[in-house]
């Protein structure tokens, strides 16, 4: 009886997986922090992701660690850049999985900051015109979805106008509207190598004490021409997912983060914790919250485990 009165149901569909994307072959390096997750190169990346597909998930997105890192994070934009080969690589071997492309500069620069840097300090509109060529780069790859992640102001309307101008008008912005600055990327900038070389990023993104300025940005991405809103993390800010949701009723999202991965790992493994149960649980609330998907770092095991009599 309790499942004709459910309110709330989770699916493989509502699971978007990130993958870490590295130089090399048949490369496949464990990331210490978050057991069961590994830095691909391109040609593994496509291997997981025809296993993701099969699994039933809807999507992937991509997080690239580039060769060389520099101050203009060119391997964020270029032709050949990591994410663009994966790009190529993944619409070519499952070309009805999405791939959306995460879109930021930390991962490329040297300094590790999301953005041009001048003087100690990340310079906004500079910044926007990279965003800019990077969503045209991803999309010429054929990333079905650019998501900006960087919290530069204006960055959703900058690579809307470019991807409307170069033709690319169904090339969909997925905006991390609301982000946190937060403790839970921790495993995330192991593993993408991306942790800042001086300062924070509390320049740009969110004081987690806030609420109502979660509202503010995700109307100014809306008003920009985001397609779909995201918050981040997930579990410290339902109150967050749900206001969104409330508010705007538009498509939202979630991500799930490293650290919130890793704490539910990480008592799995030490037998504090039922580890299927505790998962669906957690991502069930980010559903019942009002999110319509979620990305995290649990989605093939949740495919699996949601396959499952209960
Ligand atoms: C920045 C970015 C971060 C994450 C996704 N994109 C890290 C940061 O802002 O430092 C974190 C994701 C996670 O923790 O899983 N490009």
């Amino acid at each position: 009886m309790r499942a004709l009165v459910r309110e709330t149901e989770l699916t493989p569909g509502d699971l978007v997986l990130p993958l870490f994307i590295r130089p090399g072959k048949g490369e496949k390096r464990p990331i210490r922090s978050m057991p069961g997750h590994f830095q691909y190169s391109v040609d593994e990346a496509a291997k997981v992701a025809r296993m993701a597909a099969q699994a039933g998930l809807p999507a992937v997105i991509l997080f690239g660690i580039p060769e060389r890192k520099d101050a203009k994070a060119t391997d964020a934009y270029a032709t050949d850049g990591i994410v663009q080969r994966a790009t190529r690589a993944i619409k070519d071997a499952v070309p009805q999985l999405i791939v959306i492309a995460d879109l930021c500069f930390c991962e490329y620069t040297d300094h590790g900051h999301c953005g041009i840097v001048r003087n100690g300090v990340i310079e906004n509109d500079p910044t926007l015109a990279l965003a800019a060529k990077t969503a045209i780069s991803q999309a010429r790859a054929g990333a079905d979805i650019v998501a900006p992640s960087g919290m530069m102001d204006g960055q959703v309307a900058s690579i809307r106008r470019a991807l409307d101008r170069g033709g690319y008008l169904n090339t969909a912005i997925l905006a991390y509207a609301a982000k946190y600055s937060s403790a839970f990327y921790g495993p995330f900038r192991d593993a993408a190598e991306s942790p800042p070389r001086f300062g924070d990023r509390s320049t740009h993104q969110m004081d987690p004490a806030n609420s109502r300025e979660a509202l503010r940005e995700v109307q100014l991405d809306l008003q920009e021409g985001a397609d779909i809103v995201m918050v981040k993390p997930a579990l410290p800010y339902l109150d967050v997912v749900s206001a969104v949701k409330q508010r705007f009723g538009v498509p939202t999202a979630a991500y799930s983060v490293s650290g919130e991965f890793a704490m539910l790992k990480a008592a799995a493994l030490n037998g504090w914790m039922d580890e299927r149960k505790a998962s669906i649980e957690a991502h069930l609330s980010i559903k019942r919250a009002g999110a319509d998907f979620m990305l995290t770092y649990y989605a093939l095991e949740l495919a699996r485990w949601l396959g499952e009599p209960a």
